[in-house]
């Protein structure tokens, strides 16, 4: 691998995002040799910390991430860092970072390269823009801006933090981490439908019924109760990960498998996206918040959640686009908190064979992102010894050893990153049909809020809200994954 120079200021660098995922992701790319001599980072954050203190914290989150932790590479690795005290509000503060940034250019032979990555509450990331570009905080190498969910909280605010980031970085510098689009078989949704022919030729209304995406947690919000109460699973969940593995699904076959097409590909099937009404969200949407389990309580109960919250912990809906392989096919999600298990799939179901061995199982096409990685076909096929059918699984999977090659989603990410490879990555665009349906979602719940005391409960360790299993279009539709 290249060595690329660079000095990459984190805000949010003493934050837990910093120390789970992008310290041990960065010293798996070191190790890699991505980056090597030539870079340096800057973590800046409120709190006090010293150069030292960071470094310390780096090369304990490298022990905490590595089974096979070497202490001295950890210790040069980390002697790339420092940590600059920062309130992002203060003008003064980033005229400190500029010249940090000057100097550590120079120390580290970086060429001006500059990689901005904001890991910190999104309120902030307007202002922490603005004055980038006031204070002149870019490099005269390349300049990429890597930017956290949530990018707004609904279209218009959306719309007002890209124009904020747009002054300092063009949308080809600008690199929304989506971290579901990360994953190894997420990666895969794309080879799979364009090198089978078996699935290749079959992705149609024709001979597909529905898709059903399942995004499930088993864990309650647990602190991050404050957050939460400014989201709910649609925002958190739905707005980004799930709509992305959606569009993989539906996009048609781009012309060719760079960004610019793959980008393309995906525009041209988002501009057909059915934005629902107010009453195809009372048919085919559901929410509701969990109850208590034996070791957490009830999310009216949770640390800073209000006690009247409307906030839905889990929701299910349907997704409608009019162009693409697969118009017209109802595309069913859910996804929430406190759910049976932690499980991220996709059930591609097949519609029936209707002939004289009537009563056969549909095929269907499953594929287990987390916590394994899998496809898996269903099959039909005579009983040995009775009469009637079985039904067994054709599966495609790994061995241990090749899954404990699968790099970490952020890795992946933060690679291309450093390579300039936005295919991974949500487009503006992409992002403002999102946020059109999620708006649209939102505004007939708070239309409903007006009659209603409370949300729908479901139990803990479930399956989401009873009112779930009616959303589909037709009664003989119901969930895969049960
Ligand atoms: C994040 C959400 O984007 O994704 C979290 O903010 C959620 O609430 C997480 O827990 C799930 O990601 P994963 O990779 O663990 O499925």
């Amino acid at each position: 691998m290249e060595n690329i120079p660079v000095v990459m200021i984190i805000f949010g660098g003493s934050g837990d995002l910093a120390h789970r995922k992008l310290y041990p992701a960065l010293f798996n790319l070191y190790q890699k040799g991505l980056i090597h001599d030539h870079f340096s980072v800057i973590g800046t954050a409120r709190r006090p910390w010293s150069h030292e203190y960071l470094q310390e914290q780096v090369v304990e989150a490298i022990k905490e991430s590595n089974s096979s932790f070497d202490e001295k590479d950890a210790k040069e690795f980390a002697s790339h860092f420092y940590y600059q005290s920062h309130d992002v509000t203060d003008v003064d503060h980033y005229i400190a970072l500029k010249e940090l940034a000057t100097k550590l250019d120079k120390k580290y032979h970086a060429e001006g390269n500059r990689i901005f990555y904001m890991a910190m509450a999104p309120r902030f990331f307007g202002t922490i823009a603005t004055h980038i570009n006031d204070q002149k905080l870019v490099g005269s190498g390349f300049n990429r801006l890597v930017i956290e969910k949530p990018f707004g909280h609904d279209l218009a605010s959306a719309e007002k933090l890209n124009q904020e980031i747009s002054e300092s970085f063009a949308e080809d510098s600008v690199y929304r981490i989506d971290h579901y689009l990360g994953k190894e078989m997420v990666q895969n949704i794309m080879p799979l439908r364009m090198t089978n022919p078996i699935v290749n030729n079959i992705w149609c209304k024709k001979y597909i019924a529905n898709m059903q995406v399942t995004l499930a947690e088993s864990l309650g919000v647990g602190t991050r109760g404050g957050y939460y109460e400014t989201s709910g699973a649609l925002r958190d969940m739905v707005q980004n990960h799930i709509f992305q593995i959606i569009t993989l699904l539906a996009m048609p076959e781009p012309k060719a498998l760079d960004s610019d097409h793959i980008h393309e590909a995906k525009q041209e099937l988002l501009d057909s996206l059915v934005i629902p009404t107010p009453e195809m969200v009372k048919q085919h949407f559901s929410r509701g918040q969990y109850l208590a389990s034996d070791d957490e309580v009830e999310y009216l109960k949770a640390d800073q959640v209000a006690p009247d919250s409307k906030v839905e912990t889990f929701v299910a809906g349907e997704v409608n686009f009019k162009k693409g392989p697969v118009a017209g096919v109802p595309i069913y999600f859910r996804t929430g908190k406190k759910m049976k298990d932690k499980v991220s799939r996709i059930d591609i179901v097949l519609h029936h064979m209707n002939n004289l061995y009537g009563n056969a199982h549909s095929n269907n096409i499953s594929i287990i992102i987390d916590p394994r990685s899998e496809i898996f076909f269903t099959i039909n096929g005579k009983k040995i010894t009775t009469e009637g059918l079985r039904r067994e699984n054709l599966s495609y999977k790994f061995s241990k050893e090749e899954m404990a090659q699968v790099p970490d989603g952020y890795e992946r990410l933060l690679h291309d990153v450093f390579v300039a490879d936005r295919t991974n990555f949500t487009h503006w665009s992409e992002l403002k049909q999102y946020w059109k349906f999620v708006d649209a979602v939102e505004a007939a719940w708070q239309d409903e809020n007006k009659d209603i005391k409370q949300l729908e409960q479901y139990p803990s360790g479930e399956f989401g809200t009873e009112s779930s299993n009616h959303i589909f279009e037709k009664d003989t539709e119901h969930w895969i994954y049960r």
